[in-house]
């Protein structure tokens, strides 16, 4: 694995752009509203911090750490990251499983007229099995994303490689299995942006 962690040095105070803050709010507000009385993190849907999310972006779009502005959200929740991105002038898009969540993002951005595309389907790019099987023997058998394969990307008309930044927040058993996919599929020279409930975030630049 050729990942190399990025320092990402910023004010965690900074504010936001208010259109992007106000966004976060509602977006903050209809998360809690669809969770209410579901039982804890329901088909696997949890949300990252989105104002640290945005800060992080800001960050890495003003010390320019990107050759490109391609962003893709992997497992896009209420598409929070994807639509923040898109504030803040990246071409975003995000691959979500659950069909329930993918509408609520898909609802938000034709709200806020965000030029966001999201698209059902899995993240997992077909011919990763060998890494999926891998990932199941090494957790013996605990695995909490979902793990078929489909056309995601053929819907988005783009493949993993055409990413300069990808965005994940992976329950922690599946954490090695998505840094695998990037290793393989990502281009050189694009980052990995994950979230961690416990340790925040990290940023990883593919060099070899
Ligand atoms: C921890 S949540 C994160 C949601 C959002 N990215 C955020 O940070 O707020 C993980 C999301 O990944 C989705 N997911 C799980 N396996 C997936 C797969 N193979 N392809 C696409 N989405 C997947 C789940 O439905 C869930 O919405």
């Amino acid at each position: 694995m050729v990942l190399k962690e990025v320092p990402l040095y910023f004010n965690e105070s900074m504010r936001l752009p208010p259109e992007v803050a106000e966004f976060v709010t509602d977006m903050n507000q209809r998360i809690d509203n669809f969770l209410e009385g579901k039982p804890f993190a329901e088909k696997g849907f949890v949300a990252c911090d989105h104002e640290l999310i945005a800060r992080a972006l800001i960050s890495i779009r003003d010390q320019q750490l990107l050759s490109g502005n391609e962003m893709c959200e992997w497992g896009s929740g209420f598409g929070g990251v994807a639509s923040v991105a898109s504030f803040l002038g990246f071409e975003a898009c995000g691959i979500e499983i659950n069909t329930e969540v993918l509408q609520h993002s898909i609802d938000l951005a034709n709200e806020y007229d965000l030029d966001v595309d999201f698209v059902e389907g899995s993240f997992l790019p077909e011919g990763s099995d060998d890494l999926v099987d891998q990932a199941y023997r090494e957790n013996d058998g605990d695995i909490t994303l979902e793990t078929h394969f489909d056309d995601a990307y053929r819907d988005l008309a783009k493949d993993i490689s055409d990413f300069d930044l990808i965005f994940v927040f992976p329950w922690p058993n599946d954490a090695p299995l998505l840094s695998r996919i990037f290793d393989r599929y990502a281009s050189f020279g694009s980052i990995l942006l994950t979230y961690n409930d416990f340790s925040g975030l990290k940023v990883e630049r593919k060099i070899g």
